[in-house]
């Protein structure tokens, strides 16, 4: 992997840069800002070294459509009021751009282009689509660390067409990264959360044989907690995950490895409903659980101080609605306690977790924060990410 800093000169040097802006937008404004702010740096030496920029990225999961609420639009402006320069966002049909020319044409240093998963070929890998965004610049760089477990045409073929480097953010995550899972010790216990089941419960099976506990909350619990013979309502699940828990469960046995799924849980009839604890046998079919209860969050302080080290991928219920953000805050609070005495080493992942904890201004209290999700799961699996793969 060679890092754009080993590249000599980069002046007028038109750079194709995938970056994570994959940020929480809600009516147009951003929530929590902190995988831009992560790539600052980067931005900031590829313009003081006078290269010309055109920014990839991604939004959500349009799945090939064009999504209003999706748009780069606010990203871009931030971006624009954080660096003091004028980015301007392309709105033109990605396809019906075959030039080098956006600078000599816009006069302008940096561009951004709209969510790159507008189009369906994105997330085919498409060879003739990653060749035709490689035709616009004369490097690529992925700057997407929390984006390269997905073997998609800007992180994986693109690369294919152009000298291809590794960006500063991306450097330090793989590094960091690195650096803990080859130091880590014992008793290890893993917290997995969030609302993206699908792509999470597949890689518990494999994390297994290196972990002692895997505490499951968030969305994928639900899966567990009906697997188990309870009525979850109307609450978020994946369909079919029978096998791969049935799977979980017994590999967990033969590994030592305990999994821990909620006993009691904080229910609601809508996100913006009042809040309600309740055993699992008590759940009707209108109520959906949106948080972990109070036994599970003593059984989890508990698991928590026999840690040693606490990797924490993803919040326990709907965060974003303060009703429901009791669960995860204990979570962080408790792994802040046991770090602030020395008696854990911890380390966060995940954008929606991240965002969690800035609303705490809570961020500085763990060892390492990494902005990836599913990309720092899969890295923990042992995996070779293909956006890595792609670089070497
Ligand atoms: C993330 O938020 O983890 C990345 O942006 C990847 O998003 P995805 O899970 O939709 O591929």
């Amino acid at each position: 992997m060679r890092s754009i800093l080993s590249k000599k000169n980069l002046k007028n040097t038109k750079v194709v840069l995938r970056l994570d802006l994959n940020v929480p937008i809600e009516n147009g404004k951003i929530n929590d800002t902190t995988r831009i702010d992560k790539i600052l740096p980067t931005l900031n030496y590829l313009i003081q070294k006078k290269a010309k920029i055109i920014i990839l990225s991604h939004v959500g999961r349009p799945k090939g459509k064009i999504v209003k609420k999706l748009s780069l639009k606010p990203i871009g402006e931030d971006l624009q009021k954080k660096l003091n320069i004028n980015v301007k966002l392309i709105t033109q049909n990605i396809h019906e751009i075959n030039n080098k020319n956006f600078f000599e044409k816009f006069d302008e240093e940096m561009i951004i282009l709209e969510n790159i998963r507008f189009y369906a070929e994105e997330e085919k890998n498409d060879l003739k689509f990653a060749k035709h965004l490689a035709n616009l610049g004369d490097i690529y760089v992925n700057d997407a660390f929390s984006c390269s477990h997905r073997a998609h045409a800007s992180i994986d073929k693109i690369s294919k067409f152009l000298p291809s480097f590794s960006g500063l953010q991306l450097d330090l995550e793989v590094n960091a990264l690195y650096r803990i899972t080859t130091n880590i010790t014992k008793p290890i216990t893993c917290i997995i959360g969030g609302s993206k089941i699908s792509t999470k419960i597949n890689i518990i099976k494999n994390l297994i044989p290196k972990f002692d506990s895997i505490i499951i909350v968030g969305g994928m619990a639900n899966n567990f907690i009906e697997y188990f013979g309870n009525n979850i309502g109307k609450s978020i699940k994946d369909k079919n995950c029978d096998k791969i828990i049935e799977e979980i469960v017994s590999l967990s046995k033969k590994e030592k490895c305990k999994i821990i799924y909620p006993e009691d849980v904080v229910v609601s009839e809508d996100l913006n409903g009042s809040s309600q604890n309740k055993e699992l046998g008590q759940i009707l079919s209108n109520e959906m659980i949106l948080d972990i209860g109070p036994k599970t969050v003593y059984k989890i302080k508990k698991i928590i101080d026999k840690s040693k080290t606490i990797l924490w991928n993803g919040p326990a219920g709907y965060f974003e609605n303060p009703k429901f953000a009791h669960g995860s805050i204990q979570i962080a609070n408790k792994i802040i306690e046991n770090n602030k005495a020395n008696q854990i080493f911890s380390v966060v992942g995940g954008g929606d977790t991240v965002a969690l904890l800035n609303s705490l201004g809570a961020v500085s209290n763990f060892n390492f924060v990494s902005t990836a999700g599913g990309a720092f799961l899969e890295y923990l699996e042992g995996k070779n990410l293909p956006g890595i793969k792609a670089l070497n």
